[in-house]
């Protein structure tokens, strides 16, 4: 049985420890906002954050997860109102949709380490997020916007 959080809630997960936790998001638990794109690290669809940080659940053991927490897309904002949600649907950045509850979860981890980036930095950490439907320039400005409007609200306490 491992244990840990996940969107502020204790679960165990009686499962094989060498199983990824993507499976045990999806499968075990039910949280399906997040995705399997490549199972290898390489696209980020699979991206949650485990301690704060953006991590690749596919290639994360729930062994190595016992203890942490967790926060996927649906634990982001209760009311999925978090600056870079709000970014996302003002700029209709989606077309398909399927990688980009990965995307959002990079997009707010890296707010969170570098609250004004600059498109460098924007492109220098969402790379490794594959987008098929080339939602790029879109995402790179939503990511700005988000940037904006959580310093705005710093600023106003
Ligand atoms: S599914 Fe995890 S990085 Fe592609
Ligand atoms: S919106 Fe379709 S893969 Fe990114």
């Amino acid at each position: 049985m491992i244990e840990f959080k996940i969107n502020g809630r204790a679960v165990s997960v009686d499962a094989d420890p060498q199983t990824p936790l993507l499976w045990a998001i999806r499968d075990e638990i039910g949280l399906t906002g997040t995705k399997f794109g490549c199972g290898i690290g390489m696209c980020g669809a699979c991206t949650v954050h485990v301690g704060g940080r953006a991590t690749r659940s596919c290639i994360t053991l729930l062994e190595d997860v016992a203890g942490t927490e967790i926060t996927t897309i649906e634990g982001l904002d209760a009311e999925a109102n978090h600056p870079v949600q709000e970014a996302w649907r003002n700029l209709r950045v989606p077309q398909c949709g399927y990688c980009q509850s990965g995307q959002i979860m990079q997009a707010a981890a890296l707010l969170q380490d570098i609250p004004n980036p600059s498109d460098d930095d924007i492109d220098a950490v969402m790379t490794g997020n594959l987008c098929r439907c080339m939602t790029y320039p879109r995402i790179r400005k939503a990511v700005r916007e988000a940037a904006t409007a959580m310093s705005g609200a710093k600023d106003n306490g």
